[in-house]
């Protein structure tokens, strides 16, 4: 037998229900504040990632799922969203219009990460992306964004963590001090740590190992080496933050995984925080465009992990209730009641009304039990007598109270209901 390969999953449909309100949900956010929504190819050339998100990050060292297809191209399944986003602006010559270009996706994206609660390697993104511009109040929109998207939801005890890391003027002088700092610790860390320090230092900061948090503890912080324009910019982000009332802690040692942050990061986590339970994560990419190949374009976004954010409603007792099912169930015993049956589920279906007609021959004990069993709302059953009194018995499966209706009544009698 085969099965969905390691990491991926099958969306079965009580559980899509789910996934689609929580996607109406982070669609209906990101357009309140502006975005349009873009879709890109699900595979792009591996050379974006490799120059966009970095070499020496996790994602493309360890995660890519990189091949060559028969022309022998190079490409890559996405790994994130934000390269992928930044080429299209390019492409399309979207800085002349008027900026910042404000965009939004869902989409999947795929990480060769080892399978555990959380992570996936195939998993959904909401992904939101503000370009063109350097005013620290996009920045501080697209936190409040996420940040009222989970609270939305119902989330509590979440935390909004801030940091800045500087620009290319400032983080030099960070990151030397930063080398110079575990220079003197190179006895107390890992190995991963001291590749890392040979190829990103600021990666340091993220180790999971627990010999290495105390190290990590006492490193320089990069608030403390921002130069002026980059102390302006943060601090007047948190001004903004504060103004809609969005509470942060500044984390010091939040740097992220991907090598194109610049100035402002940020990530939203769950009470119970880990390595895979951050909900989403975002920041400002000043370098990103002009890396790959376009001209210097400051920009900001974040994205959130759908997959994680259903976790953590469940988590909270939050799992969004079953759907009101407003689907009739036909029931009919013989075959002339399943032609009238047939005909009046295509009325139905056409006035708006989700219709399914039992099939084979079943007994009516059997009809009702299946009626239950897929989550209908009404049976409408009938047999030879409703037949020949042009009727059928609808009964409420809820309340199991049962009705007989004229058959010219029963369209605009569900149609009332399910529309209401
Ligand atoms: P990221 O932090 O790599 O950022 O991913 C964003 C979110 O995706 C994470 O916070 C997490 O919720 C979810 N996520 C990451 N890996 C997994 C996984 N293996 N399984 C399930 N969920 C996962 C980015 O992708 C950047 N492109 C965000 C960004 C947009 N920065 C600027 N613009």
């Amino acid at each position: 037998m085969f099965r969905a390969p390691r990491g991926t999953q099958d969306i079965l449909p009580d559980e899509a229900n789910r996934w689609r309100r929580l996607e109406a949900a982070a669609r209906g956010w990101a357009e309140l504040y502006g975005y349009g929504e873009i879709r890109t190819p699900t595979f792009e050339e591996l050379g974006l990632f490799l120059r966009g998100v970095g070499e020496a990050t996790d994602i493309v060292e360890k995660e890519i799922y990189a091949f060559q297809d028969k022309g022998g191209d190079w490409l890559a399944l996405r790994p994130e969203e934000t390269a992928p986003v930044v080429r299209a602006y390019l492409q399309h010559g979207l800085f002349n219009r008027p900026q910042p270009v404000k965009l939004y996706s869902i989409v999947n994206v795929f990480r060769y990460d080892r399978p555990q609660a959380g992570r996936f390697r195939e998993f959904r993104q909401l992904n939101c992306e503000a370009l063109g511009e350097d005013d620290p109040i996009v920045d501080a929109e697209l936190a409040a964004l996420l940040w009222r998207f989970l609270e939305d939801l119902g989330l509590r005890d979440l935390s909004l963590q801030l940091n800045s890391i500087g620009d290319s003027v400032c983080r030099p002088g960070f990151v030397e001090a930063l080398v110079a700092y575990y220079r003197e610790h190179l006895d107390k860390i890992c190995p991963d740590d001291r590749r890392r320090l040979e190829t990103n230092p600021m990666r340091l900061l993220d180790c999971k190992q627990p010999r290495c948090q105390p190290v990590i503890e006492g490193a320089p912080r990069t608030v403390d080496y921002l130069c002026g324009p980059c102390a302006e910019h943060f601090g007047r982000l948190q001004a903004y933050l504060a103004d809609e009332g969005l509470a942060h802690q500044i984390n010091p040692r939040l740097v992220r995984g991907l090598d194109y942050y610049t100035r402002t990061v940020w990530e939203v986590w769950p009470p119970e925080a880990g390595a895979q339970s951050t909900l989403g994560g975002g920041g400002r990419y000043d370098g990103l465009a002009e890396q790959l190949g376009g001209r210097p374009t400051p920009a900001v976004g974040f994205a959130a992990g759908l997959e994680r954010i259903l976790l953590t409603l469940e988590k909270q007792g939050l799992a969004p209730g079953e759907a009101e099912s407003g689907l009739a169930f036909l029931a009919p015993l013989g075959q002339p009641a399943k032609r009238e049956l047939n005909r009046l589920a295509d009325r139905l279906r056409r006035r708006g009304v989700p219709a399914t007609v039992g099939t084979g021959d079943r007994s009516l004990k059997a009809l009702l039990r299946q009626a239950n069993a897929i989550g209908a709302r009404w049976a409408l059953v009938m047999g030879d007598q409703e037949l020949a009194e042009g009727k059928v018995a609808v009964r409420d499966l809820r309340t199991s109270e049962q009705r007989g209706l004229p058959v010219e009544a029963i369209v605009d009698e569900l149609a009332r209901e399910v529309l209401a």
